[in-house]
């Protein structure tokens, strides 16, 4: 071999060492894995090609001259995922702490900057301790650069972000303005102050996990999207949502090939409780309605009085926004518009068409609700779902009450077909309520009020309590059968197929933040 070609396989041998051997075994000790081993098992395999390998921080200070290695802390290419072409970017926390300065923040920008010439998902495995201290304000440029890339391909091309050790500070930046955030329980955390801080300004004690852990954000704060047992499950997790979106925002999502069959589905005949206030999972509409085994849930433990999700329909691609009468009886409050309305414009930006299931009593009541403003956060649902163009169809399986019938995809804010069970009730609100506002005078002055209430409750749900006003009027477009959703459902969305809505022309609307 040349003197020439051994250097070259010396350097690479090298820069596949990482922060070497001793920090690859503190990173498994961890029960981590090293970044080149994520991409290994997130790539279709041997399609992983790198780049920027041999890149190098320039920097002296602080004996960081001493600290030089191949490929400075973050492992950057492309490769296939389900044999679609995907950029990667997977901080190495063996080198530097995963430190991002000056060269390592130009290796993210690089690959995002192709990402989005090509139209191609970016995926981000961040594993890093934040500004390398050592350099000082490149690093703190190189995370803006960054940021103004992510916002920049927001709703071009998807972003997904895995989190799979330390996040902190201003780093957490860049995974919120992605699309999807993913978390491993127990080894990854995303806060924008630690624990020592917070002792410091507020005196609370707390742990990394307490403040930022996958379990907090999946369920209290709604910052992560998914949460992992391990980071096997969370790379598996990456895999399967990239199925179901498109490459960039002028595609169509995958389709799988469907031949149409028996599309019946008697079970959900049987699901609507006798009782309007019984509670049933509205999983079991969505799971006998979409393809087998298709439906994956987004924000699965945040605001769980809303579900949201993708799935197939005769092998397409569809989000889901589904009340859940089974958690807090479907009720719209603040965290659920927030999760819905995000999950709206998502789909809406990769041309996802819409399905959306209503059972929903309203908005929830009360001070701690109006004080953290339900009037702006539920207007991000219904603005959300007026300006999506793509094609959207409502199932109202049974309460459309109130303020929420408008804004679960109604026909009125351009919903292109909507359907009703029998079970519908589609009214201003509970009859029960209705009635002790209404007749309020009238059931005081009779001789026994309770009893003119329950007859005064029978009478407003007698008018109201069921689809057939809202249809005669053409806000349903049928009353149809829970057994043959499906199949009805099938034809809808073949038949919006080639939909175009253009919205008017504006730089770009002031969605209530
Ligand atoms: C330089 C860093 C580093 C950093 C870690 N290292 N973080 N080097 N800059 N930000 C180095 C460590 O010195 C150590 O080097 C090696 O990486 C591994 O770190 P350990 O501390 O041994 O690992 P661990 O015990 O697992 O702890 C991980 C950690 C801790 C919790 C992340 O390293 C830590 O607290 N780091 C500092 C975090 C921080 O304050 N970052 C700045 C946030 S502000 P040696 O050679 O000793 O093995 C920020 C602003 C961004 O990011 C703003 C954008 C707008």
């Amino acid at each position: 071999m040349s003197d020439a070609f051994k250097k070259l396989s010396d350097i690479k041998s090298e820069a596949l060492k990482g922060g070497g051997d001793k920090r690859i075994e503190a990173q498994h000790a961890k029960g981590k894995l090293t970044a080149r081993e994520r991409l290994d098992m997130l790539l279709d395999k041997g399609t992983f090609t790198e780049m920027g390998m041999l890149v190098k921080h320039r920097s002296k200070n602080f004996g960081l001259d001493k600290q030089v290695f191949y490929g400075d802390g973050v492992v950057t290419g492309y490769g296939n995922i389900h044999g679609r072409l995907v950029y990667v970017f997977a901080q190495d926390f063996t080198v530097l702490g995963g430190s991002l300065a000056e060269a390592h923040a130009e290796k993210i920008c690089k690959i995002m900057d192709l990402a989005m010439k090509v139209g191609a998902p970016v995926i981000g495995l961040n594993d890093s301790g934040g500004a390398r201290i050592q350099e000082g304000v490149v690093s703190l440029g190189g995370y803006a650069d960054i940021f103004y890339r992510n916002t920049q391909a927001s709703g071009v091309i998807p972003q997904i972000s895995a989190v799979m050790g330390p996040c902190a500070g201003g780093a957490v930046y860049s995974p919120a303005l992605t699309d999807f955030i993913m978390m491993v329980e127990q080894s990854s955390y995303m806060f924008v102050t630690g624990p020592n801080v917070v002792k410091t300004v507020t005196h609370e004690e707390v742990t990394s996990e307490d403040l930022g852990g996958a379990s907090v954000h999946s369920n209290k704060s709604g910052v992560s999207h998914f949460s992992y047992p391990h980071e096997v499950a969370c790379i598996e997790g990456i895999r399967k949502l990239l199925s179901y979106v498109p490459q960039n925002c002028e595609e169509e999502p995958p389709a799988l090939p469907y031949d149409t069959a028996d599309e019946q589905r008697p079970s959900l005949d049987r699901i609507i409780p006798e009782s309007a206030n019984q509670p049933y999972d509205i999983r079991e509409v969505i799971n006998a309605i979409t393809d087998q085994d298709t439906f994956f849930e987004v924000h699965k433990d945040f605001a769980e009085n809303i579900v949201v999700g993708f799935g197939r329909l005769a092998g397409k691609s569809i989000g889901i926004v589904a009340n859940q009468p089974g958690f807090l009886a479907g009720v719209l409050d603040i965290k659920a518009s927030q999760k819905g309305a995000r999950f709206v414009r998502f789909c809406d930006a990769f041309n996802i068409p819409l399905l959306v299931f209503e059972d929903v009593p309203g908005f929830l009541p009360g001070t701690d609700q109006e004080w953290n403003a339900i009037i702006t956060n539920g207007a991000k649902l219904l603005y959300a779902f007026s300006e999506a163009t793509v094609p959207r169809i409502t199932v109202i399986t049974r309460k459309a009450y109130g303020g929420a019938y408008d804004v679960m995809n109604s026909k009125h804010i351009g919903a292109d077909l909507n359907f009703a069970w029998p079970t519908a009730e589609i009214a201003v609100m509970g009859s029960k309520g209705a009635a002790e506002i209404i007749f309020r005078r009238e059931i005081a002055d009779s001789e026994n009020p309770a009893e003119t209430l329950a007859e005064k409750d029978r009478e407003y749900a007698d008018l109201f309590a069921n689809p057939y006003r809202a249809a005669a009027r053409g806000y349903v477009d049928d009353v149809i059968m829970p057994s043959e959703t499906r199949q009805v459902l099938i034809k809808a969305f073949a038949s919006l197929e080639n939909k175009v809505v253009n919205n008017p022309k504006k730089k770009h609307g002031n969605i209530p933040l």
